[in-house]
């Protein structure tokens, strides 16, 4: 009994310490963290003022169209709350494999690794209630003990605005290469884009994209261009903001037709306007932030 009370509290502190053993398991964190991104040449971070903009859909199909491209490609989803990116690529129920005391990514049928809170909850229909610091920690689980491999492109997927998410990948994730902010013509949305630019630069990233999405509609019927949302500004806004503006998507049922269908419309039709748009969108991220001629 006595003998063991000199460990009982070995390493014990108080309120917002921590204990010897917390240190060491965060130590061996950033030696994993360092070691495992050191892997990935690119790492693209996705975000969004707003919610339901299209953040989820622009980052499976930037994935898509990379992995098309022939780099090996990977997509994480620190959506914690709604994880979207299983459904995405049709691998939703999917059970995760553990390799040497690291979790496997799920692969989908065209070889992108993906890894989301999707894969460890028991029903996408559960909520859950996670406090700030359990939330950072299962970031940084994701970026640390996840099997990555090696990669040549990793696109990570946030839940909109600049909580502890967004915050969590850009201070966990050495040399972020690009982000990319999604946005609608919609001005309220491209007010909460600023905020997100703002929180960006101040994390010493100037490596800064806009797409904008949902930027005109598309009549199934006529094929005819309608701004519904008014004239398109992404460029201007851009311009604006001294970020560097990539592209629009255009409001179409073919990219929730394929959702529909567990497909990204860059993967399903190459030949689709959407599809284009994602290979010039991605050819313009090699051009400026990769540092491709
Ligand atoms: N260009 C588009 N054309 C048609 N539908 C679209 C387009 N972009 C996104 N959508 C649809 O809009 C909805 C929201 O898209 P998505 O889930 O990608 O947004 P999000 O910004 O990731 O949302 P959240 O903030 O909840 O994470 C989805 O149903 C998606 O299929
Ligand atoms: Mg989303």
């Amino acid at each position: 009994m006595v003998e063991n009370n000199t460990h009982a509290h070995h390493g014990h502190h108080g309120n917002g310490n921590m204990s010897e053993e917390e240190q060491k398991a965060r130590i061996q964190q950033e030696i994993n963290i360092a070691n495992n991104m050191s892997h990935i040449k690119h790492k693209i971070v996705v975000m969004s003022g707003k919610g339901g903009v299209g953040k989820s859909t622009v980052a499976a199909n930037l994935a898509e169209t990379f992995n098309k491209m022939g780099y090996n490609t990977g997509i994480l989803d620190v959506d914690i709350h709604g994880p979207n990116i299983p459904k995405l690529f049709g691998k939703e129920g999917e059970v995760l494999g553990i390799d040497e005391e690291k979790i496997l990514p799920v692969m989908s049928e065209d070889g992108v690794a993906i890894m989301s809170m999707g894969f460890l909850l028991d029903s996408q229909d559960t909520p859950i209630i996670w406090r700030g610091p359990q939330k950072t920690g299962v970031i940084r689980q994701f970026i640390s003990d996840v099997k990555w491999g090696n990669l040549d492109v990793l696109i990570i997927d946030n839940p909109p605005g600049t909580g502890d998410e967004p915050l969590t990948v850009l201070q966990t994730i050495p040399d972020v290469d690009a982000v990319v902010m999604v946005t609608t013509p919609n001005s309220l949305s491209q007010e909460d884009v600023l905020k997100c630019v703002t929180m960006t630069k101040k994390m010493k990233i100037s490596n800064i994209g806009l797409i904008e999405n949902m930027a005109y509609f598309i009549c199934p019927h006529c094929e005819e261009k309608l701004n519904i949302f008014g004239e398109s500004q992404g460029d201007k806004f851009a311009e604006l903001m001294s970020i560097e503006f990539l592209g629009s998507i255009p409001l179409t049922e073919d990219v929730a037709k394929a959702v529909d269908n567990d497909t990204i419309i860059s993967a399903k039709d190459e030949k689709h306007i959407v599809s284009k748009e994602f290979k010039s969108i991605v050819s313009k991220i090699e051009k400026s932030f990769l540092n491709k001629q």
